[in-house]
């Protein structure tokens, strides 16, 4: 695991687009994508990058249960605007909020990432060391699933909403395993809340108490963090 800690989030964002544009010149065909606020500079430097994603595929980590693709709340919503309207791929996609069939919707998307392998996966991280929707306690095996978030998830998302009541309850998200298949993976995380995260990750006991810490045995992820959410590691 390779650990850059960077001074500020303009230069986070830059180490970020930087491994994008070597996986992409390296002749990545699908691209694991993520949402939250982590990556929001990497997105802008894509958008006005000369980089054309119309012959690659796109896949997210997750989408709340319940929200249209059109509901501004949704990832669907939030990657549209933050990318793809912009840099279009040949396909993206995202799990489907709305479906009907849960096992339906967990079986489509895990063929989906069965038959597109993901080469460059991209992840933030929640304060609880939670990637994805991966909260604590998942299992290090587990693959695409619908997810009961967990009250602090719930609280750090709030923000994104006018009510705490509004949060969705649920998630699809690709599981633990989903992400492990990935060839590479690069993780994004700015400021003092994901201090202990970033401790877990990289120096932590690798337990499903703290589901990023996988990631220590996954051959080829690059940590991208900034001082405040690096302070505690020692190497
Ligand atoms: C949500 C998303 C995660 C994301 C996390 C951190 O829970 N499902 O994929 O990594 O939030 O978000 P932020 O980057 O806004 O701190």
């Amino acid at each position: 695991m390779e650990v850059i800690v960077v001074k500020t989030q303009e230069e986070g964002a830059k180490a970020a687009f930087e491994v994008f544009k070597r996986a992409y010149n390296e002749g990545a065909q699908v691209f694991g994508l993520a949402t939250g606020s982590s990556p929001i500079g990497l997105y802008e430097l894509l958008r006005n990058s000369d980089l054309d994603f119309s012959d690659r595929v796109s896949v997210n980590l997750d989408e709340y249960v319940g929200l249209a693709p059109t509901d501004e709340h949704s990832y669907h919503y939030f990657m549209k605007e933050q990318l793809f309207d912009a840099k279009p791929f040949k396909h993206s996609y995202l799990p489907d909020g709305l479906a009907k069939d849960v096992d339906a919707e967990v079986e489509r998307y895990e063929r989906i990432l069965q038959e597109n392998p993901v080469d460059l996966q991209l992840l933030g991280i929640g304060s609880n060391a939670h990637i994805g929707f991966n909260e604590p306690g998942t299992p290090f095996t587990q693959r695409t699933h619908k997810v009961h978030l967990t009250e602090s998830t719930i609280e750090a998302n709030k923000r994104f909403f006018e009510k705490e009541e509004d949060v969705p309850r649920y998630a699809y998200s690709m599981g633990l395993q989903s992400i492990m298949d990935a060839k590479e993976i690069v993780l994004i995380a700015f400021g003092p809340k994901k201090i202990h995260a970033i401790k877990g990750l990289v120096e932590g006991p690798i337990t499903e108490e703290v589901p990023a810490s996988i990631l220590q045995k996954h051959p080829k992820v690059t940590v991208i963090c900034d001082e405040a959410a690096a302070a505690l590691l020692t190497k």
